[in-house]
């Protein structure tokens, strides 16, 4: 039996915008006058890099890479994949990563790595949520946002099966 899954809310509107405004105060100290290239991954991310940089009020540059690493629905598949590589030079750059969701941390530990390569100045990540509890390889988070609990997470630009990224909110999904 496929029933409809249950939305409960886990972080409101305004949980968000104070999220995404304390991130943006965060990042405006570190890497105001740097010129730091943003590097958004697809798909998640693009709502809260779209928030995000609207309080940066000072030179930057955005990019995006879409990588796979989930499967339908909800299960990791465990291997990461850059689909659609950046189109920046980032040799030099202070390089800052807009993640989603961090969970078991394979897909931001094989950009990292896959960045590193590249020679950036200096290499960060900002995620605006993270589910620990998941962690299946350790990653350094330079700015969080909001801890989750294990749960699906959907709204506010993540995604189930494609659906939910629309929501203004982030909800928690329950199987019936
Ligand atoms: P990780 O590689 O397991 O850390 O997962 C990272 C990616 O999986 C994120 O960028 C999301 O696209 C997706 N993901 C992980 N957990 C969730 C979730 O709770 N809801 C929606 N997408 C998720």
């Amino acid at each position: 039996m496929n029933a409809e899954p249950e939305l409960h809310i886990l972080f409101t509107k305004k949980e968000i915008k104070a999220t995404v405004g304390r991130l943006a105060a965060e990042i405006s100290r570190d890497y105001r006058g740097k010129n730091p290239l943003l590097i958004g991954i697809l798909k998640g991310s693009f709502l809260f890099l779209a928030d995000l940089i609207r309080h940066l009020d000072f030179p930057l540059e955005v990019d995006f890479i879409r990588l796979s690493s989930y499967g339908k629905g909800k299960e990791t598949l465990g291997k990461v994949k850059v689909v659609q590589g950046i189109k920046s030079s980032i040799q030099g750059r202070e390089v800052l990563i807009i993640e989603d969701i961090v969970d078991t941390g394979l897909t931001t530990a094989f950009l990292i790595d896959y960045l590193r390569k590249k020679k950036p100045a200096s290499l960060k990540l900002c995620t605006l949520t993270d589910k620990p509890s998941r962690r299946q390889v350790p990653v350094t988070i330079d700015y969080l946002g909001l801890t989750a609990p294990n749960k699906f997470l959907v709204g506010y630009g993540l995604d189930c099966d494609e659906k939910f990224r629309n929501l203004p909110e982030v909800y928690y999904l329950e199987e019936n």
